[in-house]
């Protein structure tokens, strides 16, 4: 059985981030909604409740019945996670004289304390919270105080239960994964057994299970997620698995192809459909982003269906969903569920069940899944790319030409940070393009006027975009170096025909966004 920490989910923006620390520890975790807990679930072996964006003292606050945790297993609650124990033991919760945000430190702890073993003086903590706990229940103790906040920290006595106000999970918290493993290991117990291998094992034996000799469809999309499922799915069911991977022609200069070939060598049972025409006729003429990224979205689903129709005994569709895709998450305004189908409404529509082989692992842990299975650094290091794929980084219509043009500049672009290296500090090097998230060419709505040789010319320009992020949800534009763009821009205007401009994207998101469509 594997066993699983569960987290609490009170709203927190940082409650993913718990998670993410948690499995880093090689310890399984689950996020569950407040009032979600898993009763009689004998692989939980101990409980993290988040922070929150509200005060525990609010009428709409999240609360639940501690008494279903309570006793049964460690808990650690972290910031209102902490408030609120406090609060709902009696303890008291009031509004700061100032919102405390930022750095501080831990002046006193108890050294004896399991939660801070191997702690340094003054270690570094993230605060984040407009309330404090001004008063603990009577059998809790204060094992840590930070110079404006007395109860940091604290622990119910002879009871398995500790609340840290402070962030552990956060970045700026320097020993805050310190703090995790003592709590997730030592308290709890944890085995510390989550791993790419481990996963792969139990994964391919469950699917084996569940699918039997059921014939199973997949899409594939060249992206990271999808590509690491479908070796997963082969390896539990071989050729019952098909894969189908569309065309709709605004991919990446012969990213069809490549990719293509990359899949039957990695022993892929795909069925590649070149439908790019069908997309261009529909697409002639638009110039509307949202209603671009419609008809393309319809046509894959109708392109996707009429092929898996052919396969006339599948039971099962299968999708490179990951966990952030599915993790319920909560608003101030309610309950909002993200629900996610990267092939929306296709398995109601074809009667498919559904299998989701990722849906358990962030990003990273898909990445480290798929090295696992000994697939080509050059498919999982792949930055994202948009479903829409270049219709999104033409501005206007859509022609051939546009999408020709986009393609050389795009590639000469991706190329050169495939081959750009950067000295680490430690000696080695890695290739520009590990450094950023993304990046890619807009090919923009306009004509300038320029001179080649002695002639006056009048083409296009285009941008290049290039952003570091940990998620896509905020992004930086990347400081690329100068020779490295010198030589990028120099190279597209001498070998793309009808370009003669290059610009850079200098805007961070928020308020741009990656793409520009
Ligand atoms: P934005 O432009 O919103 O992009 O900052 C955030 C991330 O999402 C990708 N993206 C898309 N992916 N279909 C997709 O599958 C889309 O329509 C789409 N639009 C943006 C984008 O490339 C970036 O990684």
């Amino acid at each position: 059985m594997q066993e699983k920490i569960i987290i609490l989910d009170f709203g927190s923006q940082t409650t993913q981030l718990i998670g993410r620390r948690v499995r880093e520890l090689d310890m399984f975790c689950e996020i569950v909604p407040y009032n979600k807990f898993p009763k009689n679930d004998p692989s939980v072996i101990g409980v993290i409740l988040s922070g929150s964006p509200y005060s525990v003292y609010d009428e709409n606050a999240f609360k639940m019945d501690l008494s279903e945790i309570r006793g049964k297993y460690p808990i650690l609650g972290i910031c209102y996670g902490a408030q609120f124990m406090a609060y709902a033991n009696g303890g008291n919760v009031e509004p700061a004289g100032t919102r405390e945000y930022g750095r501080a430190n831990l002046a006193k702890f108890d050294k004896e304390n399991p939660l801070f073993k191997g702690f340094d003086e003054n270690s570094q903590v993230w605060m984040s919270h407009g309330d404090t706990i001004t008063a603990l229940p009577e059998n809790f103790k204060v094992i840590a105080s930070t110079d404006k906040v007395t109860n940091a920290a604290y622990q119910a006595e002879n009871e398995k239960l500790w609340g840290v106000q402070f962030h552990p999970e956060v970045f700026h918290s320097v020993q805050g994964s310190l703090l995790l493993k003592n709590f997730v290991v030592d308290i709890c117990g944890g085995k510390q057994d989550w791993s790419a291998a481990s996963f792969v094992e139990t994964t391919v034996a469950e699917l084996k299970k569940q699918l039997g000799n059921d014939r199973v469809i997949l899409g594939l999309s060249g992206g990271v997620d999808s590509s690491v499922a479908a070796v997963l799915l082969n390896r539990a069911i071989g050729k019952n698995l098909t894969c189908i991977f569309v065309d709709h022609g605004m991919l990446r200069k012969d990213e069809f192809k490549n990719v293509l070939h990359d899949y039957e060598c990695l022993g892929l049972n795909v069925i590649g459909v070149d439908a790019s025409e069908k997309f261009f006729k529909e697409l002639e003429g638009v110039t509307e982003p949202e209603r671009k990224r419609k008809i393309i979205g319809a046509g894959f689903i109708d392109v996707f269906d009429a092929e898996a129709q052919k396969i006339t005994d599948a039971k099962w569709l299968a999708q490179g969903t990951i966990y952030p895709d599915r993790i319920e998450s909560l608003s101030i305004t309610g309950m909002v569920i993200k629900s996610h189908h990267n092939v929306g409404g296709l398995p109601e529509k074809m009667n498919l069940k559904l299998c989701e082989p990722l849906q358990w692992l962030f990003k990273d842990e898909v990445r480290r899944v798929g090295r696992e299975l000994g697939m080509p650094a050059h498919l999982i290091d792949r930055h994202p790319f948009p479903g829409p794929g270049l219709a999104v980084r033409i501005l206007g219509d859509i022609t051939r030409e546009k999408v020709r043009i986009l393609q050389e500049a795009d590639d000469i672009f991706i190329k050169g940070l495939r081959e750009y290296m950067v000295k680490e500090a430690d000696g080695s090097e890695t290739a520009l393009y590990n450094k950023v998230w993304q990046a890619g060419v807009i090919l923009l709505p306009i004509k300038s006027v320029g001179v080649m040789g002695d002639e006056r010319t009048y083409e296009r320009a285009v941008a290049l975009r290039a952003v570091t992020s940990t998620d896509a949800m905020t992004a930086d534009w990347a400081h690329l170096p100068y020779d490295f763009m010198a030589k990028v821009s120099n190279d597209i205007i001498n070998k793309v025909k009808g370009v003669n401009r290059v610009c850079y994207d200098i805007s961070s998101k928020p308020p741009a966004t990656i793409e520009w469509e």
